[in-house]
């Protein structure tokens, strides 16, 4: 990836103390008593439209075991990786590429105590910064949208598990009526988004070397959920607690134009469980 396309995509994520206004959103909303637990942060640090609905989707096809080295590739500010670390008892890194979000991950993660589970690394899924067979697991929630060089994404994920290991993505790709409308949430326009249909993907997973166990084009099962998010936003706005805090006012067009786009054939939604060869 080039330093340009890197920092493109990086400027459209970054802003400056993103933990410090997630931290004041959660205690205006709740007061000063409760913990700053993985649930608590979870409409704040989980970003894809469908929030801990999609990381609880995802880790029922992962199945993360206790005590395993799971790589989460494109962690964002760590809401998805500190809550498999809570909840499965494992060890995750949460690699990013935009510095910003990787200071808010490190600050997050100790403001709930999981400072020695969640480890954060900066860096680029097309060139990760890791030995082969590192990761017992590893999984990708709405990154490949940013990556124009999806040989090289699933080719290093696939270079870093070690043999017989999965690795569970979801995220947007092309539909079959043409362009999305933009702004969305991963990119302001067409330049920093690279959207493979379903059948693209499925060809990129398996020219990489993976095995595939499971892939779904799940864009009609998720739909419900974006036209009900839709509405809502149209009807009531912004929800008090919600991913605003970490972009802005401006997540309401996205998140309008996401649901707008799935409905009308223009993007679609892919889920995958894949397996590199034992
Ligand atoms: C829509 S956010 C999703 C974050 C996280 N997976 C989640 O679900 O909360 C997309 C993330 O991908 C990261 N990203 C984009 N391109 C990347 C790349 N080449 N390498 C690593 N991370 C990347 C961005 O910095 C951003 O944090």
């Amino acid at each position: 990836m080039s330093a340009a396309a890197s920092s493109r995509v990086q400027d459209h994520y970054a802003s400056s103390g993103i933990a410090g206004r997630i931290l004041a959103a959660l205690r205006a909303k709740g007061g000063d008593a409760g913990p700053i637990t993985p649930d608590a942060l979870a409409p704040l640090d989980h970003f894809h439209g469908r929030g801990l609905k999609a990381t609880q989707e995802m880790a029922s096809l992962l199945q993360p075991s206790s005590g395993e080295r799971i790589l989460d590739i494109g962690g964002g500010i760590g809401g998805p990786a500190r809550w498999v670390a809570a909840r499965f008892g494992c060890h995750v890194t949460s690699l990013d590429l935009t510095p910003e979000f990787c200071r808010a991950a490190e600050e997050l993660n100790a403001a709930t105590g999981l400072s020695d589970r969640v480890r954060v690394v900066e860096g680029s899924a097309t060139d990760l910064p890791f030995e082969e067979n590192e990761f017992d697991r590893a999984y990708s929630e709405n990154v490949a949208m940013n990556i124009e060089d999806k040989r090289r994404f699933y080719a290093e994920a696939l270079r870093v598990l070690r043999p017989g290991a999965v690795f569970a993505f979801s995220h947007y790709g092309a539909g079959p009526r043409g362009e999305p409308d933009y702004p969305l949430p991963w990119a302001a326009g067409p330049a920093t988004s690279f959207l493979s249909s379903p059948e693209e993907t499925r060809d990129q997973v398996l020219a990489a070397g993976f095995e595939i166990l499971i892939f779904r084009d799940k864009t009609e099962e998720v739909l419900p959920d974006l036209r009900e998010n839709r509405r809502r936003l149209h009807d009531h706005g912004l929800p008090p607690l919600g991913l605003q805090t970490l972009m802005g006012e401006r997540i309401r067009e996205h998140q309008i134009n996401v649901a707008r786009s799935a409905e009308e054939g223009r993007l679609s939604v892919i889920e995958a469980l894949v397996r590199k060869p034992a």
